[in-house]
């Protein structure tokens, strides 16, 4: 079993998911989620932008996992903040699905509070447990957070040592909001960086498993992309081994941001 991090409406999620950006096809789509399910992945990160609701409700159905064991997110794109309630229900349609476990509006551009507010009625009607952001700064979560009744809890960004946000991670945990990283692999640009791999010479481990952990050190959750069924169970295999805080620190450097 995947470790948990409470949010702070009480609400346990992994704190390692699955992306699903940029799969090929439907059909490999619905192959992924069947293999990472069956490897222990119990969190998958969707969005109506990715254009694979279908396949990733498809392959949920198709694993025999029990629903209430898989954590799902999808996202609200910036071109529906007219309609949210037609583009939730979409959604929920595409993924076959009754309730989302989080949901998040997906980019602050074009964003305005009464896009909040039909979130927080997602929440009260039972078909969202989980709301939040995602490629919110500080100061559009301080927006967020002045007129809201439900806070966001959490905020998913681009978060690896590469982009490395030390202000947002500190303000977000001075409010209480998780941070989730995307792209904890830097797509795979950044892999091979001589301190990365230095690390994971060091330890024993892959690039990849220093990168997510790292991420976990600092308290974030973590959702990397793989195809792959090898890939999937290494990017899982992170909780027999801990970064030092020195370790940590020669990553932190690495930042560009
Ligand atoms: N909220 C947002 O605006 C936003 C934006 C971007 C992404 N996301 C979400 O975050 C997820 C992750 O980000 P991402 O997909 O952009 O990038 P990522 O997870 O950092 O990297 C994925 C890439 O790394 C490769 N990879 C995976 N595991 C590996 C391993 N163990 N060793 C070497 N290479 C490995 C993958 O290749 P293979 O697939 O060939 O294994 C893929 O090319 C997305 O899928 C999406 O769900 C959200």
């Amino acid at each position: 079993m995947t470790p948990t991090a409470k949010l702070n409406n009480g609400v346990e999620i992994p704190v390692v998911g699955l992306g699903t950006s940029q799969m090929k096809t439907p059909a490999e789509t619905v192959e992924v989620i069947k293999t990472a399910l069956k490897v222990g992945y119990r969190l998958i990160d969707t969005a109506t932008m990715y254009g694979n609701e279908e396949p990733v409700g498809q392959g949920i159905r198709e694993s025999g996992i029990p629903r209430e064991e898989v954590t799902v997110t999808t996202k609200l794109w910036p071109d529906d903040f007219g309609d949210p309630q037609g583009a939730f229900a979409a959604s929920l349609a595409r993924l076959g699905l009754d309730y989302v476990d989080i949901y998040l509006v997906h980019w602050p551009r074009g964003y305005t509070p009464p896009v909040w507010k039909a979130l927080e009625g997602f929440v009260k009607d039972g078909r969202a447990k989980t709301i939040g952001i995602s490629n919110f700064s500080i100061e559009e979560t301080e927006g967020v957070l002045s007129y809201c009744e439900i806070p966001p809890a959490l905020n998913q960004v681009q978060f690896n040592p590469f982009c490395y946000d030390a202000a947002l991670l500190e303000y977000s945990k001075s409010k209480n909001i998780v941070l989730q990283a995307y792209r904890p692999l830097t797509r795979g640009e950044r892999i091979g960086d001589e301190a990365v791999v230095a690390l994971a010479k060091k330890h024993g481990k892959s690039s990849a498993q220093i990168l997510i952990r790292w991420n976990l050190e600092h308290g974030v959750i973590a959702i990397p992309k793989s195809t792959h069924e090898e890939r999937l169970k290494e990017n899982l295999d992170v909780f027999d081994f801990s970064l030092s805080e020195e370790d940590v620190r020669s990553l932190d450097a690495l930042a560009e941001v």
